[in-house]
């Protein structure tokens, strides 16, 4: 793709300030596209709208929940505002409560089914409808997981949100299809985030043990695969999900927390 293979799109990206979102925001910003980051962490916010502009990118920020319709409301409405339109919506904000279903709280359950499902759902809702309306088509964009795909110890509810993002991508087709607006996810794999790595020093040495590639996934492998579904070379892939893992799901042993 060239390095202006972005240029005039506009994109929403939710999620954005750190990890695999500041990643997909950085690259499309790159490629010459508009960009609204959104994030909950309006400190971190600034410091990813600042690394982006000093790198030439055309970006715009609006800290919020995205887990709040009335927000992701105004968060597109905003987008309209700064840019003219919308072009491409990446749902990629989500949150993890690893627990038991023996342990899990009514507390964690819903911020997950919040963020993950509510969140994802609404800016399906309102970029369609503002796509829709520009008449040109558009690309909305899923953030699952392999968990979603695979059991995963301590993973029964946040697998279930994301495997029902999958379901969300495909059905979307029904209806969006036919406006040439795709609706497509990705499920990565382990991958080193400030966030994975901060809460397990041996989160890469771990993973790397049972990741056939010999390597964890990065941001970028998540950017690299979004930006292409993304694109207009990708115009005919709709309702699917690329999974993005160096191979775990194939095998989907999993790594000995113990030590
Ligand atoms: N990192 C992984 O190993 C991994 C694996 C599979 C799937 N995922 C999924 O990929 C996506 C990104 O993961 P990550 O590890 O890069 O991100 P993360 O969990 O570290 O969060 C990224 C950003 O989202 C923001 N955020 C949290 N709650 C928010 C809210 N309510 N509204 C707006 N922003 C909010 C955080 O402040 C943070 O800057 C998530 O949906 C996650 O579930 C990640």
């Amino acid at each position: 793709m060239s390095d202006n293979g972005f240029k005039g799109k506009v994109a929403i990206v939710t999620g954005a300030a750190t990890g695999i979102g500041f990643e997909i925001a950085r690259q499309l910003a790159t490629r010459g596209a508009s960009v609204m980051l959104n994030d909950l962490d309006s400190e971190v916010l600034q410091k990813a709208l600042a690394r982006i502009r000093e790198e030439g990118g055309d970006c715009e920020s609006a800290a919020g929940d995205a887990g709040d319709p009335g927000y992701i409301e105004r968060l597109v409405a905003k987008t309209v505002e700064c840019f003219g339109r919308v072009d491409l919506a990446v749902a990629n904000a989500g949150l993890t409560r690893f627990s038991s279903i023996l342990d899990i709280e009514p507390s964690d359950l819903q911020s997950m089914l919040d963020l993950n499902l509510k969140g994802s759902v609404f800016l399906a809702k309102y970029a369609a409808r503002q796509m829709i309306g520009q008449g040109d088509g558009g690309r909305i964009l899923f953030m699952s997981s392999v968990t979603g795909h695979q059991a995963h110890p301590d993973a029964v509810c946040y697998g279930m949100t994301k495997a029902a993002l999958r379901m969300l991508a495909k059905g979307l087709v029904v209806e969006l299809a036919g406006h040439g607006i795709t609706t497509n996810a990705i499920s990565p794999g382990a991958t080193t985030t400030e966030r994975t790595l901060a809460g397990d020093a041996q989160f890469e040495a771990k993973w790397i043990e049972t990741t056939p590639t010999g390597r964890v996934t990065a941001p970028i492998d998540i950017a690299s695969t979004a930006l292409w579904l993304l694109s207009p070379e990708a115009a005919q892939i709709t309702g699917q999900t690329i999974v993005v893992d160096g191979g775990w799901t194939a095998t989907s042993e999993v790594p000995n927390f113990s030590h």
